[in-house]
């Protein structure tokens, strides 16, 4: 067992109990020890079913934080001062684990640095859409001849990602000439066959294949967001180290004491019992804004399901959203305060900021803001995450708090391995597959038959048809 050297994060659900003493006099429809009771065998069971099954199946990921880093990390070496850029092109879970890693572990405003304060490492953009605005600006920006084009597509036949590439490719071809374009890509896809692996080895590109039970939403502790990682500079095993750490909490503890049981309880007896179906994922820090972005998509593929494991119709899944402390106070809170009661919000905090930022002390022409002076930007931002989350409490309105030592590599891989196991007991708990996503298959493959690829054409007639009606009816 790996000796804990490091602080490991908490999770406080006490703002989503009714007997709390802040709530004296107050009537509230939160959870009692009672709920909570009734819940831990199956929260049990549920743990020990996603234990059993761990690198089996699609559970795959679980295995990650064991995998060797190294033939990535040799790779991101010998890439080491030969690229001022580094962009990667792939959608979903082939991207945000990448977009949330960078903006949590990279300097803020990275790409805005010189390349010595990079450490000649090169900047790093990321393509997740097919945005014609966007990626014909995004060509025009970066330098193609020291560009770094990395793929990542598990299914390697995703209709953006491979249009995205085939139009870099063009132009990386008019750049360096079509025998230097191999030097300037790296692709991550399935061991098995598909387009793009076929492309790849016929360009002599060189491929890293997603190890086998890893989903895109999964995958961000695998090469998916590990190479771009070691290419700009990230701690690759820290970020390991933090997962396997938080695999062995989970592993070694029961019920409520376990992070992962108490995220996953405490949201599905919100929603099942209490109606509360929204999950606000709220960071109080700007390097993990992305984070609840990688997270929704993580809550909501994984859960959002029609049917459970029997085949019923079920419809299931709660809704998560992203929320950024202190900064959606002004927008959202409102609602989260008054709105209808169907939320319950994971406050994300840091204890320690990488930086000190002191509140100078106005003049006396501004005596209402002295109470500002003195005090650290950290030290508002702890203040205005707890009022806010004691508002809300008194207004019976539940959140969990997960807190961060600091916003680090070992924390971040504690923290997305926490979720992902979360989910996976979530999805036990819902009794529902909650590594399929058939409800984004069928739209792609209307994708697939509206833009004529042989085998949809029967597809294809029902959607003209469809929008002929509708025309028609307008
Ligand atoms: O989590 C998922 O499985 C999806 O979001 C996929 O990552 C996304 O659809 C992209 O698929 P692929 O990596 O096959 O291109």
């Amino acid at each position: 067992m790996e000796r804990l050297e490091r602080e490991r994060l908490t999770i406080d659900m006490r703002r989503c109990m009714a007997e709390g003493p802040e709530l004296a006099g107050l009537e509230s429809a939160n959870l009692t020890s009672h709920m909570l009771d009734m819940l831990k065998p199956r929260l049990e069971e549920a743990r020990g079913a996603v234990l059993a099954a761990k690198g089996k199946g699609m559970l795959g990921w679980m295995d990650l934080p064991w995998e060797d880093p190294q033939p990535l990390l040799d790779f991101a070496k010998e890439k080491e001062g030969k690229f001022d850029a580094l962009l990667v092109i792939g959608i979903g879970g082939s991207a945000l684990g990448t977009i949330a890693l960078s903006r949590a572990l990279l300097p803020l405003f990275y790409n805005e640095l010189c390349p010595a304060e990079r450490g000649y490492r090169p900047r790093l953009y990321v393509l997740d859409n097919v945005d014609p605005d966007e990626t014909a600006a995004l060509l025009r920006r970066l330098p193609l001849e020291r560009t770094l084009v990395n793929v990542t597509s598990k299914s390697g036949t995703t209709s953006e990602s491979m249009a995205s590439f085939l139009v870099v490719k063009e132009c990386l071809d008019a750049a360096v000439g079509k025998r230097q374009a191999a030097e300037h890509l790296v692709f991550i896809t399935d061991p098995g066959e598909n387009a793009l692996r076929r492309i790849g080895e016929r360009l002599s590109v060189p491929i890293f294949a997603l190890p086998s039970g890893v989903g895109g939403r999964f995958s961000v502790l695998s090469v998916v967001g590990l190479l771009p990682a070691a290419i700009t500079g990230m701690d690759v095993e820290g970020l390991l180290a933090g997962a396997r750490d938080m695999a062995e909490w989970i592993a070694s503890t029961e019920g409520w004491e376990n992070p992962a049981c108490a995220y996953a309880g405490v949201h599905y007896l919100e929603d099942t019992s209490l109606g509360r179906c929204v999950s606000v994922m709220m960071p109080y820090s700007a390097r993990l804004r992305d984070m609840a972005d990688w997270y929704r998509q993580l809550w909501a593929e994984s859960l959002g399901k029609e049917v459970d494991r029997q085949g019923r119709v079920v419809n299931v899944g709660p809704l998560p959203v992203k929320a950024l402390g202190v900064t959606d106070q002004h927008s959202q809170l409102q609602l989260y305060a008054e709105g209808p009661d169907d939320k319950v919000i994971t406050f994300l905090g840091v204890k320690e900021f990488g930086e000190t930022v002191i509140i100078p002390r106005p003049g006396p022409e501004a005596e209402s803001l002295a109470y500002l002076g003195g005090h650290s930007l950290a030290e508002l931002m702890w203040a205005e995450q707890e009022a806010t989350a004691w508002a809300l409490y008194k207004k019976g309105r539940p959140s969990l708090t997960i807190t961060l030592p600091r916003v680090d590599a070992f924390s971040v891989g504690a923290l997305i391995y926490m979720l992902e196991v979360a989910t996976a007991i979530a999805g036990e708990l819902y009794d529902v597959n909650a590594f399929d996503q058939p409800g984004v298959e069928m739209s792609k493959q209307a994708t697939y038959a509206l833009l004529g690829r042989p085998g949809y054409e029967d597809l294809a007639k029902e959607l003209k048809e469809g929008m002929a009606g509708r025309a028609q009816a307008g």
